[in-house]
Formats: structure tokens, C-alpha cells, sequence
């Protein structure tokens, strides 16, 4: 019974001995000697043995006795042994034998390999110009990895290779990466990666390639903002703010404003942001932000809404009509924004202003009557001025108040008589003169304080009143006029003008007309307002 025979079995170093049987059944198997199968997929052996007719009978075994791990079904002539699916535990050496009355047997290696995806290309952040990036080819599942080799290429151009031959003890897909670190230029725009992984199957290179259009971003570039017309405004104005930013791909331009709590409202997603009717509100920092996938930036702006300065008021403590020597207060506000200034000035006989104090009091110590006159506040701020005028009256109690006639208190009949009253420090449109009489006062008009009697007659002998009267006080001072007759020289005291006072006298007694005209001189008769107050208090 001679047995040889002797298969080698290609790459896998293993031997294996066919032992034929003397009868030399003709036995094939199909594919021939070897089978390449991915794991995963299905595949099958079929055996035959085409010069037996009858009695057929087939049998499988692994080159070990190990587990034959698939499915044999046989059908007259043929046996096929099924893997489904095809897993490390098919990478064996087969035998099929065959008998039929005499035996036959064949043998077959099985080779198995796992390549099933195209490889991926991953970065390490997005490629942006002048910042170094890796990008790295990752080849997933591969079997055997010795037989593996990635490339990165770039522009067509290799940038790096590798080949795994590592020594692996337990049978495993791995999955496998190659790593290539640069800093990408604008040349780089649109250049193409290809990640390209060979596996040798079978002693044939099996080629997979996933190329890839370079994106390179440019980080936005500080924005460039136009303020149209003005970023200090008035109230109701409108403004237009445009807002630019380069980058790549082109940055998505926003509009916000900066609240008070430091948040940010947004308020438009255009590069442009109108807004109309301002108000005072609206003044603050409004923010452009210019954002592509790889960045940020961000310009400020700070827009301004004035508001004329107006309701200007002005306060007088303690009082605009004032007693000389005393203090006032001026104090005056106005609104607007941003906060006006305050100018005090006093309005000279000119029209003119004559600036006085920016300080928001005008204080006027030991005033004197020249500190009368009309004081005006203005608020001012870019925006424009509003004023508010106040008039000060600074008064005092008349005094040096005399009471005179012209030629002398005692005249002829037909003479002409000037009556005239002055006094030191009250205009002499504050000055009554009167003529007293039993029947009641006669108000003189007087000119500047002067009456004149045309040719002086009997009648009109008798006391004469000046009197100075304002806030602050009042004087009086009265003079008695004598008119003696032409034709008679009648004695002072005559005896016609004693029985005209006595006769019309009601309520005077005769001897107190007498003593009244004998008080001829001056009557000091002065009353101050102010200083029978002060004694109240
Ligand atoms: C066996 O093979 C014959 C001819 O090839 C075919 O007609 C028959 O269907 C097969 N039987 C089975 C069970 O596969
Ligand atoms: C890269 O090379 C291949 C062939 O090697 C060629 O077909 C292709 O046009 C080239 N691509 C570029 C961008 O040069
Ligand atoms: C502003 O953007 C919005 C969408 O965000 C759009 O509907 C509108 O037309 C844009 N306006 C202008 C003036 O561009
Ligand atoms: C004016 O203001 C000053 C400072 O407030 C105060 O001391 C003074 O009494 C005030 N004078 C008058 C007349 O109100
Ligand atoms: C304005 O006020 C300051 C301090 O209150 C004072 O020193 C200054 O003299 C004032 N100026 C005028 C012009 O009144």
C-alpha cells in the first residue's frame, strides 16, 4: 500500500501530507489548492469525484481535527462544506476524502483576510491657515495587519508611508492609523488628502483610497465697522452701523448691545443694524461679531444720544425781592443728556451777559441795590441751550427823605411855590405827596417828586406830606406853608384862619390846632416796616 504525495501549501509554512490511496480515485476540489475568503463574507469548497457512479461517500477534515466550522451537504456526486460567515477559525488547511469502493482524497488551504471599509481621514481641529493640524488616516478591521500599508498623500504628493509588519499572537482585525502633522498655507485651499491603504492578498496589492478636499479656514480678522452719519447723535436721529470682517469661510456678522449687566442682547443677524428714532436710552456700546467655524472677533462701538438740555428751573432762597445787606441763593437745574452745564450770567443794560458762576448755586452775599437786575441760567451741552432768566429786586428802606418849598415856607399871596420831596435811595416814582386837610388828603401830582403852585392863593396854606413807602419800609416828613394876604398884613395867627380851623374842626380840639401849628418845624414822622417786624420776632 504505498502512500505519498506531499502538498506544500504556498505562504503558510505548513506541510501537509496527502496520503492517496492505491485505487487512485480521481478527487477535485474546487477552487483549486487555495481559497482567498474575507472574514464576514460567505464561502464555500466543493468536492467531487466524477469517475464514481455509485456508492459514493464523502468526508471532511481540518488539518488538526480541529472544529470544521461550516456546513457540509452532499448531493450524489458533489460535497460543498459552507462558512457562513467566514471567521479566523476557517484559516485552516481542508481535506476532503472521497470513497466509492476505492478511496480518493484532496486537500485545500484556506487564507482569510479583513479589509472591509475605505479609510477615514480625521483631523485634529479644522485645518486653519498659519496653525499646525494633524490629519490622520485610520484604516479600520484590517487582517493581516502585516500586509498593511497607509500613505498620506498631498497635492498628489506622498507625505508619509508605513507598513505594520508586526509580530501578532492572537489572530485580530486591527484597526490601524497613520498620523501626519503640518501648518496648512492659503496654498493649500481645495488641495486634495488622499488617505490610501494597501492590503497584499493573496500576493496582490488590494487598494483603498478616500480622498479629500482640503478646507482651510481663516479665523475671522477684527471687524471694520462704519457708523453712518455720526456716532454722537440727537435724539430722533437714525443711524446706520455696517460692519465688515475677513476670514474664511466668510465670518456670519452680528449685531448686539451691551445692558448694563454686562449680557448682550442681540439685535440683528445682518452685517448692517439701522435704527431710527434714537432716543437717550439707546446711547451705549453696541458690539459687531464676526464668526466663522474656526473663531471669533469683535469690535466695539459707542453711540451717543444727546438730548438738548431743557426744563431749566431756578429756585430763590430766600426770597427774589431781598432787603439790602441780606444773602440769596440762586440754584438752578436743567435736563439733557449728557447733563448739562450751568452757566450763571446777569443780563447787562446792553442785552449783553456777563458770566458770572458755572457752579449750579449763584450765592450773592451783603447784596446791594446795584445787585438788582435780571440773572439768567443757561444749560448747556453739545446738544444745544436752554435758558431761564429770574429778576432780583434788592430794596432797602427809603431814607434821608426831605421835604422842601421853594422859594420859603412862608409866601405872598400870588406868589409861585415849589413843593418838592427827595429822597436818598428810592426812585421818585415811590414818592406821594399830599396835601392834608380836616376833609381828607389830596394827592399831589407831582413831577420827580416836585409840585408847583402857580400864584399861591389863601387856600393853599396849610401842611404838606411827603411820603416814601416800599416793601422794606416807609418815611414821612411834612412841612407847613404860610400864604399871607397882599392887602392886609395879617398876623400869623390870624384871627380868620384860627376861626376856619376852629369852625371846621371836628374831631381837633382848638388848642390842639394850636400846638399843631405851633410844631412848624420839620415833623420827623418815620415808621420802618422791617423794623417793627424785627421787634415782633
Ligand atoms: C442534487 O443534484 C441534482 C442534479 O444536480 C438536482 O437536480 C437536485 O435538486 C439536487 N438535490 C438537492 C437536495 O440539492
Ligand atoms: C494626481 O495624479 C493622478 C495620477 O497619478 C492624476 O490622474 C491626477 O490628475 C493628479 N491630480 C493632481 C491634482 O495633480
Ligand atoms: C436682515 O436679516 C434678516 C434675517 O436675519 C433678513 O430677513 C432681512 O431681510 C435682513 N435685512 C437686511 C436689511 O438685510
Ligand atoms: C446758601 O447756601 C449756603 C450753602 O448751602 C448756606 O450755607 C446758606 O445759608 C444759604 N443762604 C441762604 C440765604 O439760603
Ligand atoms: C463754585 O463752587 C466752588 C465749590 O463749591 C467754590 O469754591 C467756587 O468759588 C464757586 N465758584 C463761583 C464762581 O461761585
Amino acid at each position: 500500500m504505498p502512500r505519498n504525495i506531499v502538498v506544500i501549501f504556498g505562504a503558510s509554512n505548513i506541510l501537509w501530507m496527502v496520503f492517496a490511496v492505491s485505487q487512485n480515485v480521481k478527487v477535485e476540489i474546487f477552487p483549486e489548492d487555495k481559497m482567498i475568503a474575507q472574514i464576514g463574507d460567505s464561502a464555500s469548497l466543493t468536492c467531487s469525484a466524477p469517475d464514481c457512479e455509485s456508492s459514493l461517500s464523502f468526508s471532511w477534515r481540518t488539518q488538526i481535527d480541529s472544529p470544521l466550522n461550516g456546513k457540509v451537504k452532499t448531493n450524489g456526486t458533489r460535497s460543498t462544506l459552507v462558512m457562513n460567515p467566514v471567521s479566523f477559525e476557517n484559516e485552516h488547511s481542508y481535506l476532503c476524502t472521497v470513497s466509492c469502493g476505492n478511496k480518493g482524497e484532496r486537500g485545500i488551504q484556506v487564507e482569510i483576510y479583513s479589509f472591509p471599509k475605505d479609510p477615514e481621514i480625521h483631523w485634529s481641529s479644522l485645518p486653519e491657515v498659519g496653525k499646525p493640524v494633524t490629519v490622520r488616516c485610520l484604516v479600520p478591521d484590517v487582517y493581516p495587519v502585516e500586509k498593511l500599508e497607509i500613505e498620506l498623500l498631498k497635492d498628489n504628493h506622498s507625505m508619509v508611508s508605513q507598513n505594520f509588519l508586526e509580530l501578532i499572537d492572537i489572530k485580530s482585525k486591527e484597526t490601524k492609523s497613520l498620523e501626519f502633522t503640518f501648518t496648512p498655507t492659503e496654498e493649500d485651499i481645495g488641495k486634495a488628502i488622499v488617505c490610501q491603504a494597501t492590503l497584499i492578498i493573496d500576493g496582490q496589492p488590494s487598494v483603498k483610497t478616500t480622498p479629500e478636499k482640503m478646507q482651510v479656514y481663516i479665523s475671522p480678522k477684527d471687524p471694520v465697522i462704519s457708523v453712518n452719519p455720526s456716532t454722537s447723535l440727537q435724539e430722533g436721529d437714525s443711524v446706520m452701523m455696517t460692519c465688515t470682517s475677513e476670514g474664511l469661510p466668510a465670518p456670519q456678522i452680528s449685531w448686539s448691545k451691551k445692558l448694563d449687566n454686562g449680557d448682550q442682547q442681540l439685535l440683528s443677524g445682518n452685517a448692517t443694524l439701522t435704527l431710527i428714532a434714537m432716543r437717550m436710552e439707546d446711547s451705549g456700546i453696541y458690539v459687531c461679531e464676526g464668526v466663522n467655524p474656526v473663531g471669533t472677533n469683535r469690535k466695539e462701538v459707542e453711540l451717543t444720544v444727546q438730548v438738548a438740555p431743557r426744563d431749566t428751573t431756578i429756585s430763590v432762597n430766600p426770597s427774589s425781592t431781598l432787603e439790602e445787606g441780606s444773602s440769596v441763593n440762586m440754584t438752578c437745574s436743567s435736563d439733557g443728556f449728557p447733563a448739562p452745564k450751568i452757566l450763571w450770567s446777569k443780563k447787562l443794560r446792553d442785552g449783553n451777559l456777563e458770566p458770572l458762576s458755572e457752579n449750579t448755586t449763584l450765592t450773592l452775599t451783603s447784596t446791594k441795590m446795584e445787585d438788582s437786575g435780571i440773572y439768567v441760567c443757561e444749560g448747556i451741552n453739545q446738544a444745544g441751550i436752554n435758558r431761564k432768566e429770574v429778576e432780583l429786586i434788592i430794596q432797602a428802606a427809603p431814607k434821608d427823605l426831605q421835604l422842601t418849598a421853594f422859594p420859603s415856607e412862608s409866601v405872598k399871596e400870588g406868589d409861585t411855590v415849589i413843593i418838592s420831596c427827595t429822597c436818598g435811595n428810592v426812585p421818585p416814582t415811590l414818592i406821594i405827596l399830599k396835601k392834608k386837610a380836616e376833609t381828607g388828603d389830596t394827592v399831589l401830582k407831582s413831577t420827580d417828586g416836585a409840585y408847583t403852585i402857580h400864584r399861591a392863593r389863601l387856600a393853599d396854606a396849610g401842611v404838606y406830606e411827603c411820603e416814601s413807602k416800599n416793601e422794606i419800609g416807609l418815611q414821612l416828613r411834612s412841612i407847613t406853608l404860610d400864604v399871607k394876604g397882599r392887602e392886609s398884613n395879617k398876623d400869623y395867627f390870624s384871627s380868620e384862619l384860627l376861626v376856619l380851623y376852629c369852625a371846621s374842626s371836628l374831631i381837633i380840639p382848638a388848642i390842639g390846632v394850636i400846638i399843631y401849628f405851633a410844631r412848624k418845624a420839620n415833623m420827623r414822622g418815620s415808621y420802618s416796616l422791617v423794623d417793627a417786624q424785627k421787634s415782633k420776632v
